[in-house]
C-alpha cells in the first residue's frame, strides 16, 4: 500500500465549516448554499486517504468489511432513535455494497444485566423467554425500515458466552490485567441481592427531601453519593438495604500500558471524530488518570460467568460490544464462513455506528478489551447525535417520540424517512430533529419533485410513442450532459463513505435542478404536440429517464425500495455504483411506468403526532391511563368465563394486516379456531405453545376468514402513540388449559 499523503493543513473558514458553525443541514436557508467548496473536497479526499485506503476513490479492490449498530437493550420495543440509527448504518453499508465491498452488517440484542433480570421478574417470566419476546417483535420493523442486517443474534447467545469468557481468560492470564478488590455496597437483605444504585431511594442528606433517588436530589439540586441519603429503601422490597462488602473484579485500566494503547489508538488524528477525540483526550489526559473498571456482579445477575468465580458474572458492559463479535461468528457459522480467519485477517476492517451517549465504552473500555486479548481493534466508532422532535428531546413516557409502527401503520413510505434522516445527517456529534413542515417539505418539493418528476415528465412518451424504446445514440463518453452528471459520481460517492450524507443528498439534488432546467428548456409536453418533432421528442425523453437511472444510482443507498421499483421500470439488474458511468444500450425497452413515489399528505404528520387520547379525555386521573369504567358486581363478573388456553398453532391470515388465526387447547378435548387482532405485535412462531387468557363464553362469530369461537385479552395503551404495543396475557407457572380464571 502506497504511503498515506499529507493531511490538509485546515484554514480557520473551512475548521468553522466542518464544525457545523453554519449548521448547513437544516432549514430552507441552507439549501441555497453551495454544496461542498473545492478546498473542503480536498479535505474530505485526504482524510480518507488518511484512513488508510487511498483507493476508496475507485471502486477496486474490493475490501473486507464489518459493521455493526449499538446492540439495543432488550427490554423494550424500537423507538426511533434507535431507527435512525440503524438508517444512518444501513445507508453507509449500502454504499459500500453497491462498491462491490465485502460487507457484513450484524446486530444483536442486549440481554443481559439487572434491568432486564427484574423486569423478566415481574413478568413472572424467565429472562431468557422475556427477551425472546423483545426479540419476536424486532423483525417487522427492521423490514418495515428496509435495514439490511445480515443477522441478528443476542448477547446471551452461546457464542457471547464462549467469546466473552475467552477475552476475560486472555485478560486474566496473558495481559495480567485482572485484579480482585473487596468493594462495599447496599444490600437489600429480603430479595437477597446487591443493589445497583438506580434501586436505592431515600431522603436528601441536604434539604431533607424524600424519595429521592442516590446520586442527586430533584428538589434542592445536591449531588451526593447513594450512601449519603437518610433512610435509604430498597425500591424492590421497600426494605432498608444494609453495607455489605464483597470481592469485585477489575480490568486495570490504571495500568500505564492501557493509557499509552488508548492514547495511541484514540488520538491518532485520523481515526475519530474531531469532537470525539476531543473528550477522548479529556479522558485519558485527565489528572486522576483511568481508574480501573468494575466488571464483576454478583448472583442473583442475569449475565454469564466468570471463569475461577462462583457467583459471579460479567457487568453487562463487558459482554454486550463482545456481542458484536458473538453475533458475526454466529452468521459465519450459520453460512458455512470462517469467523476466526475474517478476523486474524489484518485487511478486515471494523466499524461500529453508535450514539454519543456510549462513546466511553466505545473509545476506551471496547479497544483496550480487545487490543489486550490479542484481538483485532476497530478501525473506527463514527458517533451519531441523537434525535429530536420539534426541538424536544425523546420522552417516551411524555409519548413526544415519533412511535415507528405507528409511521408504518398509517401508510408511510419508509423511504421517505430514510431520505429526510439522510438529508439532515452529517458526520459530526450533532442532535437531529424530526420537524413535520420541514419533513414535508424536503420529500415533496425535492424527493418528489425534482427527482421522480423527471422519469413522471419523460416515461409516459416513451412508452405511448416509441413503443418503449429509448433512443440512445447521443450517449456517447463525451456528451456534456452526462459528462456533467456523472463526474458528480466521485464526490458523491467520497460524501457517503466520510458520512456526509446531507451534503450528499444536496449535491444530487443540484443535478437534479439541472435536469429539470432541460425539462423546461425542452418542454416535453409541447414537442408531443406535433409529430414532426418525434426524433427530438424521443431523445429528449430518453436523455432525461437516463439521467433519472443515473440519478438513481446516486440515491439507491438512501431509497432501497424506490430503487428496486426503478430496476424494475427499466428492466435491468440491481444497480452497482460503476452502472452510473455505463449508458444503457440504443433501443432499451423500458416497462409502462407506474408512479414511483406519492407525496406526503400533511394530515399523515396529524395522524402521526395525535394528541394522545388520555389528554384528550380530561376525566382521566392518571396520564395516559384510561379512566375506569362503570361500577359492576360480582355476579356480573361471573357472566365471563375466562379460560387458560394453550396456543397449539398459530398462523398468519392470507389477506389480512391485522389478524392471526390462533388453534386453542381450552381442555375440551377440541381445539377452537379463534382470530386475533395481534399481528402488529407478535410473530406467529413465538407464541406457539404459549398459554393464554380466552374469553370462553363469547357467542361464536362468523367473519371474513373463518368462524372465531371466543377471544384472546390483551392490554394496550390508551395512548397508542405513546405505546402503539398490544400485550397478551400469559399465566404464572402451573396454570393448566381449561383452568377457569375468577
Ligand atoms: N445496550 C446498550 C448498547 C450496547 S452496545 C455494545 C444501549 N442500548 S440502547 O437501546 O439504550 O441504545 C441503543 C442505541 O440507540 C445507542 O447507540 C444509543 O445511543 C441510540 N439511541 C438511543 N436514543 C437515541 C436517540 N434519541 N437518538 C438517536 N440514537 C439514540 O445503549
Ligand atoms: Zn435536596
Amino acid at each position: 500500500m502506497s504511503a498515506a499523503p499529507q493531511r490538509a493543513k485546515r484554514n480557520p473558514e473551512q475548521k468553522n465549516r466542518r464544525q457545523g458553525k453554519a449548521s448547513p443541514s437544516s432549514g430552507v436557508l441552507a439549501r441555497a448554499l453551495p454544496v461542498t467548496t473545492a478546498s473542503e473536497w480536498s479535505l474530505i479526499k485526504s482524510r480518507f486517504a488518511f484512513y488508510g485506503h487511498p483507493q476508496a476513490m475507485s471502486t477496486a479492490p474490493s475490501r473486507k468489511i464489518f459493521v455493526t449498530t449499538a446492540l439495543p437493550y432488550a427490554n423494550g420495543a424500537f423507538h426511533v432513535g434507535h431507527i435512525m440509527e440503524y438508517i444512518q448504518a444501513d445507508i453507509w453499508v449500502r454504499f459500500m455494497r453497491m462498491r462491490d465491498h465485502e460487507v457484513h452488517f450484524v446486530c444483536a440484542d442486549d440481554a443481559h444485566g439487572a434491568p432486564i433480570m427484574i423486569a423478566a421478574e415481574k413478568a413472572g417470566i424467565t429472562p431468557q423467554a422475556f427477551v425472546a419476546n423483545i426479540a419476536a417483535g424486532r423483525k417487522q420493523y427492521l423490514d418495515g425500515f428496509h435495514i439490511a442486517f445480515d443477522n441478528w443474534h443476542s448477547t446471551d447467545g452461546e457464542e457471547n458466552h464462549a467469546l466473552s469468557q475467552e477475552i476475560y481468560r486472555r485478560l486474566r492470564d496473558n495481559a495480567k490485567l485482572i485484579t480482585t478488590r473487596s468493594v462495599e455496597q447496599f444490600f437489600d437483605p429480603v430479595k437477597n441481592m446487591f443493589l445497583p444504585d438506580r434501586y436505592i431511594k431515600g431522603e436528601c442528606p441536604k434539604c431533607g427531601a424524600k424519595d429521592q433517588y442516590g446520586d442527586a436530589c430533584e428538589v434542592c439540586s445536591a449531588v451526593y453519593a447513594p450512601t449519603e441519603l437518610k433512610n435509604p429503601y430498597s425500591t424492590l422490597t421497600g426494605a432498608a438495604p444494609v453495607m455489605k462488602s464483597s470481592e469485585h473484579y477489575f480490568f486495570q485500566l490504571s495500568d500505564p500500558k492501557c493509557g499509552e494503547f488508548l492514547r495511541e489508538w484514540a488520538l491518532d488524528p485520523s481515526r475519530l471524530q474531531p469532537e470525539v477525540a476531543n473528550k477522548a483526550r479529556e479522558w485519558l489526559e485527565s489528572e486522576s488518570g483511568l481508574g480501573d473498571w468494575d466488571i464483576s456482579r454478583d448472583a442473583p445477575y442475569f449475565g454469564i460467568e466468570i471463569p475461577d468465580a462462583p457467583g459471579k458474572y460479567f457487568y453487562v458492559w463487558l459482554d454486550a460490544p463482545i456481542g458484536y463479535l458473538a453475533s458475526l461468528k454466529n452468521y459465519f457459522t450459520k453460512t458455512g464462513r470462517d469467523f476466526d480467519a475474517f478476523m486474524a485477517d489484518p485487511s478486515t476492517e471494523q466499524y461500529h455506528f453508535i450514539g454519543k451517549d456510549i462513546t466511553y465504552f466505545h473509545t476506551l473500555f471496547w479497544p483496550a478489551m480487545l487490543h489486550f486479548s490479542g484481538m483485532k481493534v476497530p478501525n473506527n466508532v463514527f458517533v451519531h447525535g441523537f434525535i429530536t422532535v420539534s426541538g424536544e428531546k425523546m420522552s417516551k413516557s411524555r409519548g413526544t417520540g415519533i412511535s415507528p409502527l405507528r409511521y408504518l401503520d398509517i401508510g408511510m413510505n419508509p423511504d421517505w424517512l430514510r431520505y429526510y434522516i439522510a438529508a439532515k445527517l452529517n458526520a459530526h456529534v450533532e442532535d437531529v430533529d424530526f420537524n413535520p413542515e420541514d419533513f414535508i417539505a424536503r420529500v415533496n418539493s425535492d424527493l418528489i419533485g425534482k427527482y421522480i418528476n423527471i422519469a413522471s415528465r419523460a416515461a409516459g412518451f416513451i412508452t405511448k410513442k416509441f413503443d418503449g424504446r429509448l433512443s440512445m445514440h447521443w450517449a456517447s463518453a463525451e456528451d456534456p450532459f452526462l459528462v456533467r452528471l456523472r463526474s458528480a459520481g466521485d464526490e458523491v460517492a467520497a460524501l457517503y463513505e466520510a458520512r456526509e450524507y446531507g451534503k450528499a443528498l444536496r449535491l444530487i439534488m443540484e443535478q437534479a435542478d439541472a435536469i429539470n432546467a432541460y425539462v423546461d428548456a425542452n418542454k416535453p409536453w409541447e414537442l408531443a404536440k406535433d409529430p414532426a418533432n418525434n426524433a427530438k421528442l424521443q431523445e429528449v425523453c430518453s436523455r432525461l429517464l437516463e439521467s433519472f437511472r443515473v440519478l438513481t444510482v446516486y440515491l439507491k443507498p438512501v431509497l432501497p425500495s424506490l430503487a428496486t421499483q426503478v430496476e424494475s421500470l427499466f428492466g435491468i439488474s440491481p444497480l452497482r455504483w460503476e452502472d452510473a458511468a455505463k449508458a444503457l444500450p440504443d433501443q432499451h425497452a423500458i416497462r409502462p411506468y407506474t408512479h414511483l413515489m406519492t407525496r406526503v399528505e400533511p394530515a399523515m404528520l396529524d395522524q402521526l403526532f395525535e394528541a394522545p387520547a388520555a389528554e384528550a379525555d380530561a376525566s382521566s386521573a392518571t396520564p395516559g391511563i384510561e379512566a375506569l369504567a362503570e361500577e359492576i358486581r360480582i355476579d356480573d363478573f361471573a357472566k365471563i368465563d375466562l379460560r387458560i388456553a394453550r396456543i397449539v398453532d398459530c398462523e398468519q391470515v392470507d389477506g389480512s394486516d391485522k389478524l392471526l388465526r390462533l388453534t386453542l387447547d381450552v381442555g375440551e378435548g377440541r381445539l377452537r379456531n379463534v382470530f386475533s387482532g395481534i399481528k402488529s405485535a407478535y410473530q406467529p412462531e413465538a407464541l406457539k405453545g404459549k398459554l393464554t387468557v380466552l374469553v370462553a363464553n363469547l357467542a361464536p362469530r362468523k367473519m371474513k376468514f373463518g368462524i372465531s369461537e371466543g377471544m384472546v385479552l390483551a392490554a394496550s395503551a390508551a395512548d397508542e402513540k405513546a405505546d402503539p404495543g398490544i400485550y397478551i396475557l400469559e399465566p404464572w407457572p402451573g396454570a393448566q388449559p381449561g383452568m377457569r380464571i375468577r
